[in-house]
């Protein structure tokens, strides 16, 4: 217990306890770049290597002093934080300035409209909500247009400008009935509840195996892992997870979900039955790169198959950038490197420069509702304070022509090479190293059937990675995490600012993990008891 604990935790004391079993439940004092500070038993201060980096939230490293002194600027000028309900001059400029860099990267000049929010998973939702309030709205202009189809044919009809064929009553399995205008209002009948129960169908969100969009009541039923979506199965959306690089799943989920909407025509004098496919689907939610399902690239070949699925089903893409994007991989976005075009975008983590809480989520105007403002809201989105940050993230981004971006790629490829070497050295324990840029993982062969109990267990309860987490902070100061959702998978998401000497303190402490896996030394773990 550190000094500050009170003798009743309020505060998730049972997370605390699972993460004491690592020995991750220190406390951190304080950070700056890519260390962060731990009290240490004596209660000095002990400097820790940051490869977690917020789960991916520090770009630029902790408390930047550019950032730092920007938001001192912002605060010692009485910025007003609170001015909801106003214009908000700032918020646009911050809008213009993603969009400026969204039209680079993905080669359009299409406008995408920005709703901030605070969190990713509320940049989700605020995504999600759009969506289904533009399926909704999509869906009535397409009944509208068979209304009026119908009317057409019941006034051609009426006038005995059309007559109605066999063919169309076999089309609706009715049988021919009293007068052509009589047999159609029986055939309008049957199509109007055919069409009613295909339109009522509840939306269907689809999303990746292994993918995670937030623990919200509606972004938790995208994430993939059963464990944080099942409990709160019956409050959300209905998915259906495809897995990576299988796009003949694609293909069955298309033809499993395809329906039909029937409308009327009249041409040559005869009426007929005019069928088009109708899909219920709400969004496909996927990340370029995967993350906290651990850490999974996606194929420039996939991304084309699911361009195609959302072509051929009219379902929008939802790119989630939350942990991928603003710079991670050397971009904005990391999926225009595998040629996704999304409908709609979400960005968050670092767009916040590591001490706002930001996010956004950006609709193409294709697909932009306008309504959808006047119905959705939040508190603290678009306040002055945290666009203004994130104008700084971008403008630090875009300086020099963009050296961040090529600072991420190039320290990215610098960690990839060591984790490589790793990997190799140690076939036997170190398995594959994946991902981009400054988002990379490490995954471990699985220990479910090790020879030292400690590890045999720890790998059965899902707790292997956190174990070897325990020994990187205890035995080398340095912090890092398993993928929660893959825990044989150690992500590594530093800030832009790793040196060649942090990569090769990491090299040290990797090896002595591979060295102890290797030759069962449980107990050289340096995980205080
Ligand atoms: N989408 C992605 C791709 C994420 O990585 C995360 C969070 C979220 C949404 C939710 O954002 O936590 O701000 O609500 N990822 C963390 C992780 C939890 O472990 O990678 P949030």
């Amino acid at each position: 217990m550190n000094s500050q604990t009170t003798a009743a935790e309020l505060a998730e004391p049972n997370l605390r306890k699972l993460l004491s079993t690592a020995g991750l439940d220190v406390e951190y004092t304080r950070a700056q770049g890519n260390i962060i500070y731990r009290r240490g038993q004596d209660g000095g201060e002990i400097p820790v290597l940051d490869y977690a980096g917020g789960y991916g939230s520090l770009i630029f490293g902790h408390n930047h002093p550019d950032i730092v002194a920007y938001a001192r600027e912002l605060l010692d000028e009485q910025t007003a934080v609170h001015a909801q309900f106003s214009s908000h001059p700032y918020a646009n400029r911050l809008a213009a300035e993603l969009n400026r860099i969204m039209h680079r990267e993905l080669g359009t000049d299409e406008p995408y409209y920005a709703t901030f929010a605070n969190s990713g998973a509320e940049a989700v939702e605020a995504a999600v909500k759009h969506a289904e309030m533009d399926r909704v709205m999509r869906l009535s202009e397409v009944l509208a247009e068979i209304e009026a189809s119908v009317e057409s044919v019941r006034t051609a009809v009426k006038l005995g400008l059309a007559t109605v064929p066999d063919d169309v009553y076999e089309r609706v399995a009715l049988p021919r009935a009293g007068s052509d205008e009589e047999g159609l209002e029986l055939v309008i009948a049957e199509i109007t509840r055919r069409n009613a129960a295909q339109s009522g169908k509840a939306p269907v969100f689809v999303a990746l195996e292994a993918g995670f969009h937030g623990k919200l009541v509606g972004s938790v039923q995208l994430t993939h892992n059963e464990a944080y979506r099942s409990p709160f199965s019956a409050l959300g959306a209905r998915t259906r997870f495809v897995p990576r690089d299988r796009p003949d799943v694609l293909e069955e989920l298309l033809a499993d979900e395809r329906g039909t909407l029937l409308r009327l025509a009249h041409e040559d004098g005869r009426v007929r039955v005019v069928a088009q496919d109708h899909y219920p689907f709400c969004a496909f939610l996927l990340e370029p790169i995967q993350g906290e399902g651990g850490i999974h690239v996606l194929t420039a070949e996939f991304a084309r198959e699911i361009q195609e699925f959302s072509r051929a089903s009219g379902c929008p893409l939802v790119i989630d950038e939350i942990q991928s994007g603003t710079g991670r991989t050397g971009a904005l976005l990391a999926g225009s490197a595998i040629g996704l075009r999304g409908d709609y975008y979400v960005l968050a983590k670092s767009l916040g420069g590591g001490i706002a809480k930001m996010s956004v989520m950006l609709v193409r105007q294709g697909r932009y509702r306008a309504d959808f403002e006047l119905v959705h809201s939040s508190t603290f989105a678009k306040d002055s304070f945290s666009c203004h940050i994130a104008l700084k993230v971008l403008e630090l981004l875009e300086a020099d022509g963009g050296r961040a971006y090529r600072q991420a790629a190039e320290r990215g490829a610098a960690l990839r090479a060591m984790l490589e070497r790793v990997c190799s050295a140690f076939p036997d324990v170190a398995k594959e190293v994946r991902g981009r840029g400054l988002m990379l993982g490490l995954e471990f062969h699985d220990q479910s059937d090790a020879e030292d109990q400690v590890f045999r267990e720890a790998a059965r309860s899902h707790m292997f990675g956190y174990v070897i987490a325990g020994h990187l902070l205890h035995g080398h100061h340095i912090r890092t995490f398993p993928t929660a959702s893959a825990v044989n998978t150690l992500r590594f998401e530093p800030s832009l600012l790793l040196t060649n000497e942090e990569i090769d303190r990491l090299e040290r402490a990797l090896t002595d993990v591979c060295t102890i896996l290797r030759e069962h030394g449980a107990h050289r773990l340096a995980i205080p008891a």
